[in-house]
């Protein structure tokens, strides 16, 4: 077995006084003295542990916070407050280089389009508020397309900005006590469906090339697209989340780390009308993309999915930077299209490979396990130009990925494998696995794999048996995650955080 690392000796670095008492209420910018009060139990000052690693990833407390309502915001849903978040952002920037502040979203609901966020700063958003999407697409301004991509995610050219929106930023926080921000997507639902976009649509919230990135204690609802989409980002943790959107609003996924590394999701409940988390790294090999970048070193675990038209977990179909060392644990998977489902083809080039799914439960899943080389998207035919010009270094390889300690219950299909030929999944390891499959069900489907499979039922295909010893799984086989407590030292002044993942 592969140990573990044990990452980091982390410093915390928690400077502010966290005073708690508040002022609020006053006119002119009053400024509380410390946002330090609603850092929870689990992030105690000096010991951060996220998904088993003691990491500083964010300052967790910020010594200068203002509400929303100082800058003439009303919480009554239907007065827009764009300028108000606008405004406020713009003027908390100066306290980057004082420790950063924090942006207080009192009870009420908030309308607003999209505004950018800045580094140091932490959006906070009290029991009851609600921050509420505008419905206007002209306050969703269009960008330029992702360079990973090459194009919007839907159309040509440039894309809908997201409602929150970072680039280049470190150590942001967005958090709360449950606050709630709502996509209110159906109408961008309805264009998608009636083909009148005129851009593709925008995430609900969008971190691109940031680093140091919490997420947590909040609900999302309604994304008109992917919900929480961190692309080129480091450092990032997504915890105590709730994501949920209606399980046939096209394109929903919740949580999407694209091209990005060390990230840490935990302890969510996540919803949605297609995957629940996707892990992807840019799109397909042809020549609009300008680059590739991997998403790796992600842990995901303590997730409850539901993904009634898609999957739980996904990786790709995204994913000609490559995608490695992931591991998912302690996942439950229910009412759902697919729990654990792998999409590429030929053509894309990239990678997939040292994935660890550990503890997975599934109840009312039709496909248990779906990994394939042979999907078909709608640029199909730029793919396959692609494969045919440059064969080898096109086919995706797909290899090392062990699948363990899963059960499941009213299955219809156990696991479908359909790897390339001229380029087979290689190392697939199944161990202690059992699932009930219904009768008039599929057992497993296999082509283009080899791999290694122990104690498993029903029994899988023999290609899934080719290995005569469990070497294989060892180079995959990661340890399970832990909670020790690491010890660590509030030794710096700084408020900004230093994570040695950088
Ligand atoms: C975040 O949510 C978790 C789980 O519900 C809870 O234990 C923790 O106290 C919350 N933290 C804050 C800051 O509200
Ligand atoms: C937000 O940032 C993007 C770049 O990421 C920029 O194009 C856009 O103009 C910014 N919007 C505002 C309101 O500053
Ligand atoms: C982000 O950084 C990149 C690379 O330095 C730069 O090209 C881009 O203009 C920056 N964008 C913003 C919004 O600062
Ligand atoms: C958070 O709020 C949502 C509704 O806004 C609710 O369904 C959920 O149970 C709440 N979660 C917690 C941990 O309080
Ligand atoms: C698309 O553009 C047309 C013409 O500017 C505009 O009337 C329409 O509202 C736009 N639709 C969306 C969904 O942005
Ligand atoms: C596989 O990934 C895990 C983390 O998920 C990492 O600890 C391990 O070193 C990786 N193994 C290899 C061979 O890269
Ligand atoms: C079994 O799972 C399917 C979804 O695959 C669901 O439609 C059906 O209701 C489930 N049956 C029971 C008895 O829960
Ligand atoms: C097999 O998996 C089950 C959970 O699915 C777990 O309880 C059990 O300990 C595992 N057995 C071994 C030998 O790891
Ligand atoms: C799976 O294999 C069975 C038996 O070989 C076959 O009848 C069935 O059509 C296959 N199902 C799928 C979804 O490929």
């Amino acid at each position: 077995m592969v140990a573990i690392s044990v990452l980091l000796l982390l410093i915390l670095v928690l400077s502010c006084s966290c005073i708690s008492e508040s002022i609020w209420g006053g006119y002119g910018l009053a400024m509380t003295s410390g946002a330090c009060a609603q850092v929870s139990s689990r992030m105690p000052a000096g010991s951060v542990s996220y998904c088993g690693q003691s990491i500083n990833i964010a300052s967790l407390c910020r010594p200068h916070s203002v509400s929303i309502t100082e800058f003439g915001a009303i919480g009554d849903g239907v007065t827009p407050n764009t300028h108000a978040f606008q405004n406020a952002i713009f003027y908390l920037r100066s306290f980057a280089d004082k420790g950063g502040a924090q942006l207080y979203v009192p009870r009420g609901k908030w309308l607003t389009g999209s505004f950018n966020l800045t580094s140091h700063l932490t959006l906070y958003l009290d029991e009851g508020a609600v921050i509420l999407a505008s419905q206007d697409p002209t306050q969703w301004p269009v960008i330029g397309p992702l360079p990973s991509y090459g194009q919007g995610r839907e159309l040509n050219g440039a894309r809908h900005i997201s409602l929150i929106h970072g680039e280049n930023l470190t150590d942001v926080v967005i958090t709360g006590k449950n606050g709630t921000i709502d996509g209110q997507g159906l109408l961008w639902w309805e264009w998608s469906r009636t083909q009148s976009l005129n851009y593709s649509r925008g995430h609900l919230v969008e971190l691109i090339n940031s680093k140091n990135v919490v997420v947590s204690n909040l609900t999302f609802l309604n994304s008109p697209f992917w919900t929480i989409h961190p692309v080129y980002c480091s450092n990032v943790v997504v915890r105590d989340v709730m994501v949920v959107t209606p399980a046939n609003s096209p394109d929903t996924d919740g949580i999407v780390p694209d091209s990005c590394t060390h990230v840490c999701i935990e302890d969510c409940y996540i919803s949605t009308g297609a995957n629940a988390i996707a892990i992807k790294s840019g799109w397909d090999d042809y020549e609009s993309v300008s680059f590739w970048k991997e998403s790796a070193d992600i842990v995901v675990r303590r997730v409850v999915g539901e993904a009634p038209s898609s999957a739980v977990i996904a990786f790709g179909t995204e994913m000609s930077g490559g995608i490695s060392n992931i591991q998912v644990e302690e996942l439950v998977v229910r009412n759902s299209k697919t729990g654990i489902r792998l999409t590429t083809a030929a053509g894309r080039g990239g990678y997939v490979t040292n994935v660890s799914l550990r503890g997975i439960v599934m109840h009312n899943v039709v496909t248990a396990f779906e990994f394939t080389a042979l999907y078909s998207s709608s640029n199909a035919h730029l793919i396959l130009l692609r494969a045919l010009h440059d064969p080898p270094a096109s086919y995706p390889v797909v290899e090392k990925i062990l699948i363990t300690n899963t059960v499941g219950e009213n299955i219809s299909h156990a696991g479908d494998f359909k790897g390339l030929s001229m380029a087979p999944f290689k190392d697939i390891c199944l161990m202690n696995i059992s699932l009930e499959v219904i009768s008039g069900g599929f057992d497993w489907n296999c082509s283009g794999i080899q791999g290694f499979s122990t104690n498993v039922f029903p029994q899988p295909c023999s290609d899934l048996r080719s290995l005569a010893d469990e070497s294989v799984c060892r180079t995959a086989i990661i340890q399970p995650t832990t909670d020790t407590a690491t010890t660590t030292t509030i030794s710096s002044k700084s408020s900004s955080s230093s994570s040695s993942w950088q």
